[in-house]
Formats: C-alpha cells, structure tokens, sequence
C-alpha cells in the first residue's frame, strides 16, 4: 500500500478535543445522512461545510455479514506477518491483502457499500484494499495518493470500534474526529479526502468525546474509485 500513500507526518498533535459536538439541525447545516454524534470537531462551521463529505453510517453490515467476511479473509491473512518495522510507512503494525473476487455474501455487501458511497456509473478501483492492524496497531495521517485513486473512499470496520481523526492540512486547528464503530462504513468524499489527513488511532490515544474507546485488532475493507 506505500504506492498508494502519499505520506504526510504531522509533527504536532492536534488540539485537545474540546470541539463542538454535532448536534441537531440547529447548527449542523446540511448534514450527510449519517450518524451525526459519531463525528466531532474542531468548530460547528467545519462540521457544516464537511457534513456531506464526512459519513459514519453505524451497524452497516450484520453479525453475520462481517462473520462472512471475516471467513474469507483470515485464512489468507493469516499467512501473512504484521510488520512493525518500517518506521517512514505511513501504517503501522499491519498486514494487508487485495481481493477482487468474494463469495455471495461478501459481494452482496460490496455492492451496497458501492451503491451507498459511489455515484451510479463511476469507475472503482478494481480490488478492495483489506488492511488488518494488529491490536499496537496505527495508521499515521496521510493523504491517499491522488494519482492512484479517485474522490471517494469507503471503508467497512471489522472486529473493533477505532477513531479517525481528519486534520485539514494547511491549517491544523481544522479537525475532525470519527468514531468508527465495529461493523460501521464510512465514507470520505472530494475536500474531507484531499484537504484533510487521516489517520487511526493507536489505542493509547484512542479517545472519544472524553471516553476511551479501547482499540482492538481491527480490520478494514476498503473501496476507492478511480481518479477522472
Ligand atoms: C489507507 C487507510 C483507513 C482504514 O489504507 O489508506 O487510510 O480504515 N485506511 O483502514
Ligand atoms: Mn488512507
């Protein structure tokens, strides 16, 4: 996946997160159609002017569904090691594998995730990027390579809550954080891809709200779509 990174390593931390919660309608602005308190930030006019770019949608897949994708995945995973020990990668702690063929179940969950992020016709990256971290795991802020893929990114969370922070990248008291529940999709789309880093949280700093938000091995399916 370094090929498809283009890394960007902060060397400040964001503020603390004292940030405006989204509330209701009365300073949301056009809000996406996602759940609205699993996003926080650094200002409500931000969390206004992103709300349509910055969706968590929560319980997106079942039980089941990510039981499935899980029997897919592992078997090839687990052949892999985690590696820890590229200090410029912009992941750490990771294995990660591509997959363009899944069985019935993981398709029927591709093609709602497709239908719900992507606009209708639009060219995807044909593989899904399946990353797994390991439970130290972290992924540090980047911005995916522009050259590589497209506007959107959708990702599905596997086996554990995380937290994604967006920080804008010229200006990094502009901030997001996303609570990214097990088994939710979020999508990222045109300024909240292109303007803003993201990153994963290490469990250390796995932080939401004031709440910790422990940090498992977690895995992400990811589909991206191509550039214009
Ligand atoms: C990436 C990335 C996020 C995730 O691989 O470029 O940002 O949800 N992944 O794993
Ligand atoms: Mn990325």
């Amino acid at each position: 996946m370094r090929l498809l990174l283009s890394v960007w390593t902060r060397l400040q931390r964001p503020p603390a997160p004292t940030g405006a919660r989204l509330g209701s309608g009365a300073r949301g602005g056009p809000l996406a159609a996602g759940d609205e308190a699993l996003i926080r930030g650094s200002s409500p006019e931000l969390l206004r002017d992103l709300g349509s770019q910055v969706e968590v949608k929560t319980a997106f897949i079942t039980e089941e569904e990510e039981a499935a994708l899980l029997g897919e995945l592992e078997p090839g995973l687990r052949k892999k090691r985690y590696e820890f020990n590229h200090w410029d990668d912009a992941i750490h702690g990771y294995r990660e594998t591509e997959r363009e063929r899944w069985g019935g179940a993981c398709e029927e969950v591709l093609s709602r995730v497709r239908s719900v992020a992507f606009p209708e016709g639009c060219s995807l990256l044909g593989p899904v990027h399946v990353l797994d971290l390991d439970k130290t795991g972290y992924i540090k802020p980047h911005i995916d390579s522009v050259k590589f893929c497209g506007s959107t990114i959708a990702g599905l969370s596997l086996l554990s809550d995380s937290i994604m922070r967006l920080v804008r990248e010229d200006a990094k008291n502009h901030w997001l954080d996303l609570l990214l529940p097990r088994r939710s999709l979020y999508i990222l789309r045109d300024q909240a891809r292109f303007s803003f880093t993201h990153e994963i949280l290490k469990d250390e700093e796995s932080v939401f709200n004031g709440e910790r938000v422990p940090r498992q091995r977690r895995i992400s399916v990811i589909c991206r779509n191509l550039p214009d």
